[in-house]
């Protein structure tokens, strides 16, 4: 089977087009025809030498969607389209590949109003907006603020934020012209950093409140200026680094308001919070309250140019492989 296997940890040029053979299905695992794999920071982060405990040469991308061809049994018949994340394209070969043996726990079936280009960029993004959402203490009313509305955590955040009925679900970007797009979307609650500092245009919308949940995948002074927005209470949850690993706080926004910061890693999350969190997506993703958004499709050959497009290009939306 065709696979883009990092063969190296040195950048992009580190990623080569190869022949592997398809996997093997063992005990409680699925065997899926890969259709689309989506493309994440992590597979940058890994690509770099950067991540902790990934080893060259790994076939990237950590999450997917396809078809099963066998080991579903009744829950995932032959034939039932899937979307899936887990330790692959981390710690164990990945989604940019023609096939994936997945372990049957990983998989959630694809609702069928959502087609599998978009269903190939919602585990991780999603998973992990919910899951961060729900240790946060999420309930209906709240106020929500998750930075970069064209990112692929800020958008999730944002939709299931709105979606669970969030008093305010509000976001950022550093862009004019993605401000506007994301207007044109409907996102009403989008500081542009541009022309407004975040921690203003969050009590601006807010008239003054601040928000009581903020989720951060942005880290350096996106994250710190999360922390000035906090409400009595209120919680920022770290769990990604775009910007920056390094940041710099005034503690006295923590011990004033009371408020608390927490990190977040998706490899350590127990299956229980999975499966309530795809239990919610699904859900949402029926009835039409979230929409996940694509913004390019790249071939599996191609993989390397996606991966800079995301990184360098910082796109509204998802990348994805078709495979
Ligand atoms: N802990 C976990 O388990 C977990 C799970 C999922 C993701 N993550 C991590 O979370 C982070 C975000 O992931 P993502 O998928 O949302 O990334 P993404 O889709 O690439 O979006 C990142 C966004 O960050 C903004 N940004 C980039 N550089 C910036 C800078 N220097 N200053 C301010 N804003 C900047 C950009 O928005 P604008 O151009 O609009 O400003 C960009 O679109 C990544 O580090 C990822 O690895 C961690």
């Amino acid at each position: 089977m065709r696979a883009m296997r990092a063969e190296t940890f040195s950048g992009y040029e580190g990623l080569k087009l190869i022949e592997l053979p398809k996997p093997a299905v063992t005990k409680g695992k699925v065997m899926v025809r890969i259709t689309a794999a989506g493309v994440t920071p992590l597979d940058y982060t890994i690509l770099s030498g950067k991540f902790h405990g990934s080893k060259a040469p790994l076939v990237l991308g950590n999450e997917g969607a396809g078809v099963v061809e066998e080991g579903g049994g009744t829950d995932f018949p032959v034939g039932s389209r899937v979307m899936f994340f887990g330790t692959y394209g981390a710690f164990e070969d990945g989604t940019d590949s023609e096939w994936v043996a997945v372990r049957k726990e990983d998989l959630c079936l694809i609702p069928d109003n959502v087609d599998d280009v978009s269903a190939a960029g919602i585990p991780v993004a999603y998973l992990t907006a919910q899951v961060a959402l729900t240790l946060a203490g999420f309930q209906t009313g709240k106020t929500v603020l998750a930075p970069a509305i064209g990112g692929s955590i800020g958008n999730a955040v944002t939709q299931l934020a709105r979606g669970l009925g969030a008093k305010h679900a509000m976001s950022s970007t550093t862009n004019h012209a993605k401000a506007e797009q994301a207007k044109a979307l409907g996102f009403n609650e989008v500081v542009d950093t541009s022309l407004e500092k975040l921690g203003d245009g969050v009590r601006r919308i807010t008239s003054g409140y601040g928000a009581d949940i903020v989720v951060d995948g942005i880290g350096g002074e996106v994250l710190s200026e999360g922390l000035g927005v906090l409400a009595l209470g209120g919680s920022l949850t770290t769990l990604g680094y775009s910007a920056s690993r390094k940041t710099t706080i005034d503690v006295t926004n923590l011990i004033v308001p009371q408020a608390s910061i927490r990190g977040l890693n998706m490899f350590a999350q127990p299956q229980a919070a999975i499966t309530d969190a795809w239990n919610v997506i699904v859900s949402l993703l029926k009835s039409g309250a979230i929409k996940p958004i694509v913004a390019k499709t790249f071939l599996l050959a191609e993989a390397a140019d996606a991966l800079r497009y995301l990184i360098e290009g910082r796109p509204f939306g998802r990348v994805v492989l078709t495979i």
